[in-house]
């Protein structure tokens, strides 16, 4: 049988809604918080077998119908060429924010960024990804991601979480840098993607997180033509394929012709809208991840309620609209799961 998360991708009947949370594995849980007092984050990303200890907790405690593998969509940054590091949140020191020491700023820059070569610059992504099967054993599908091209250009060109202006002002300084940067970004994106899926990943969804800073000419000029390519690739790959933004709702009719299984949403739109906006494509998304900071039996409640708005036609995947928050108790978490593990429509 299809695992239930697969099947909704791809808008067949399921026994009920798969639910899964972006951020399922993280500092919210104290059996990260353990793994994470011994090791940093990046070495984390690159231990193979702690990965999948990280990737699988989740599975384990709260029962999700979905494992992400645990890395991020900065990590291919040093081969291409830019010196990443992670602020140590630990010690009361910045928020373990993303660094570029030697952000890209020039054409030149530009030219001088490098396409990984997953198996030679990456290989504890894809250890990381086979052990992760391994310790799965097939009790829910392994899905594989990378950053979305304007994305990720947000950290390259900023140096940090430093907003957009820089980045923006690019785009109409020097489209043709830009256009370069988007281009090795996607291309360093389809070759993550493809050595991801040969290693076992079941499914792919691309973090497009800040996509809503953009206007929409600039959307059709700098981004969809690159995210089109990106679906294509990973249809090819025989895999479903998911894309993650926010702030994008407005665009959503768009969205949905880009060649996505899915699209997550966030939750700035009532999820009955936008199943019935976003024709042709299954939904992810979209409870507001801060009720999960809050009353416990509220964010139950909301749970529920958007259940009963998604409605019954196949093709809905439950989940946040944008990660799990640090700070969330994990008995939110759980319950929340629970409650869409009870949901029917009898
Ligand atoms: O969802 C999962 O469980 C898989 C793991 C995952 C991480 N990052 C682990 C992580 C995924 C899918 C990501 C994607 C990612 N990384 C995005 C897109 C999704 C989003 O949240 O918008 C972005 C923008 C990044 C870049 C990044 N990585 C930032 C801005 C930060 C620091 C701030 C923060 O949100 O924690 C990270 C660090 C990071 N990536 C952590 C984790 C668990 C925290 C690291 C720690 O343990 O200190």
């Amino acid at each position: 049988m299809t695992p239930r998360f697969l099947a909704a991708c791809r808008r067949e009947p399921v026994d009920r809604v798969p639910v899964w949370m972006m951020r399922q594995a993280g500092r919210y849980q104290p059996s990260y918080r353990e793994v994470r007092q011994k090791v940093s984050f990046l070495d984390l990303c690159r231990s193979p077998d702690l990965v999948a200890r990280v990737t699988t907790a989740p599975i384990e405690e709260f029962g999700f119908d979905a494992a992400i593998i645990f890395s991020d969509i900065l990590l291919a940054l040093p081969a291409m060429g830019l010196e990443l590091s992670f602020e140590s949140g630990e010690r009361g020191k910045g928020d373990g924010g993303p660094r570029i020491a030697n952000p890209v700023r020039t054409r030149s820059d530009v030219e001088a960024l490098r396409i990984p070569d997953p198996a030679r610059d990456l290989p504890f992504v894809l250890e990381g990804i086979r052990a992760t099967r391994r310790a799965l054993a097939g009790r829910v599908p392994l899905i594989g991601f990378v950053g979305g091209p304007f994305t990720v250009a947000s950290y390259a060109v900023e140096g940090g979480r430093e907003g957009f202006a820089r980045l923006k002002t690019l785009l109409w300084s020097d489209p043709p840098a830009a256009h370069g940067l988007f281009e090795k970004l996607t291309r360093a994106a389809l070759v993550q993607l493809e050595a991801q899926v040969s290693a076992g990943t079941e499914a792919a969804q691309v973090f497009e997180s800040w996509l809503g800073e953009l206007a929409r000419e600039d959307l059709e000029e700098f981004s969809f033509p690159y995210l089109s390519r990106i679906a294509a690739a990973i249809r090819r790959a025989g895999v479903p394929s998911l894309l993650f933004s926010t702030g994008t709702t407005s665009h959503l009719e768009r969205l949905a012709t880009l060649g996505y299984d899915v699209l997550s949403v966030d939750w700035r739109i009532p999820i009955a809208e936008a199943r019935a906006r976003a024709r042709g494509v299954a939904l992810q998304g979209n409870l507001d991840s801060t009720l999960l900071l809050g009353p416990k039996g509220n964010a139950v409640t909301r749970a529920v309620e958007m259940l009963r708005a998604a409605g019954p036609e196949p093709g809905y995947i439950f989940n946040l609209g944008h990660g799990v928050q640090v700070g969330t108790p994990p008995e939110t978490v759980k319950a929340v799961v629970e409650a869409v593990q009870a949901f029917t429509w009898g």
